[in-house]
């Protein structure tokens, strides 16, 4: 495993800390969730969360504070284990929304500069530009703004932020980053929501409390982002897999198999054993895992799974599950068992 340290990354400009809420359980990702949190599912070679810390500690934050809940313990060693970076963890055992879990992080992060990235939404924008500026929140157009928070501009400032509008004010959906220059201001608006009881759909958004700063007066824009990467249905997953393999493609050893013709572009860990097998494209194979005299295209093949006599596409294989004998299209959790035989 490679260890990526916080001190390794570019130069800072100006310091800020961290903010990943990764405490969801992940309900549409079952099966997968059954057996791991959400944000440590893989895609092309590395956990969800695995994706967005590298591309944080490029920006050099001094502290991550990750807001744990299901199966906790897994993410925080998992993080801990991969990157030598001042980790700080703490609990959201009850979830109550996404403002809830941004504002249990207020002991650890202080009152300066902050970045709230949510923890199984891998985004590809700018973050030393976004963190050298004023208040900002990742943005995308989008088709059906409905399921996200949206916001509505005047004259190059958000006036209006609203969490999954039934009649949205326009297609630009919150992606998931916000960079605010004062986290004791998010803070105290939290506070507020929280103790006034203010939900939205059952739940205290983080959504809202943006919408109590602007109301107050402060400035917020819109930063576009370049790729928005859903990891959050099975069928996004796999988009996003195709996505990092084809532009990001991570270390994998990819000869010396006997037997196999790979087809680019293609991650295997180098612990995974083919044989006689044709493997991608767009295939990423994990740690132990057996591909044995089988043809897998676009497919996320994780740890231990075994995969033999088979042909496989579409596929998403949940570690230590064994296919055997030509299932064509799956969906797998952990620990499952598909035999004709
Ligand atoms: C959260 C935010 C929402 C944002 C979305 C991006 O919603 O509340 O404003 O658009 O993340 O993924 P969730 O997906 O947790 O329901």
């Amino acid at each position: 495993m490679t260890r990526q340290a916080a001190g390794e990354t570019r130069a800072r400009v100006k310091p800020f800390k961290v903010i990943i809420p990764a405490a969801g359980e992940g309900r549409r990702l079952r099966p997968h969730t059954h057996t791991r949190p959400k944000v440590l599912i893989e895609v092309a070679g590395k956990p969800i969360i695995g994706h967005i810390v590298e591309r944080i500690l490029a920006a050099g934050p001094t502290e991550i504070c990750v807001v744990v809940g299901y199966r906790g313990n897994e993410v925080s060693s998992y993080l801990s284990a991969s990157f030598d970076c001042p980790f700080q963890f703490v609990e959201q055992d009850d979830p109550k929304g996404l403002g809830d879990a941004v504002y249990r992080a207020c002991d650890c992060v202080g009152d300066g500069p902050v970045l709230v990235m949510l923890g199984d939404t891998i985004v590809d924008m700018d973050l030393v530009d976004i963190v050298q500026g004023g208040n900002s929140v990742g943005v995308c157009e989008v088709e059906d703004p409905r399921r996200f928070g949206v916001v509505e501009q005047s004259d190059g400032r958000i006036v209006r932020l609203v969490e999954k509008p039934v009649d949205p004010p326009s297609n630009l959906a919150l992606v998931g980053v916000y960079f605010l220059e004062s986290a004791g201001e998010i803070f105290d608006s939290l506070e507020r929501l929280i103790a006034e009881d203010r939900r939205t759909r059952g739940e205290y958004q983080l959504t809202d409390a943006l919408q109590l700063m602007i109301d107050s007066g402060a400035r917020l824009e819109a930063r576009p982002v370049q790729h928005w990467l859903d990891c959050g249905t099975p069928r996004a997953l796999l988009e996003t897999n195709r996505y990092l393999l084809d532009h990001s493609p991570p270390a994998s050893v990819s000869s010396g198999r006997p037997g196999c013709v790979l087809v680019p572009p293609v991650f295997v860990h180098e612990s995974a054993t083919l044989e006689d097998s044709v493997v991608g494209p767009h295939v990423s194979v994990g740690a132990n895992a057996l591909v044995r005299r089988s043809v897998v295209a676009d497919s996320i093949v994780n740890q231990d799974a075994v995969v033999e006599h088979s042909v496989l596409e579409h596929s998403i294989l949940g570690e230590g599950c064994v296919i055997k004998d030509r299932p064509r299209s799956l969906n797998v959790g952990g620990l499952s068992e598909f035999r004709t035989t």
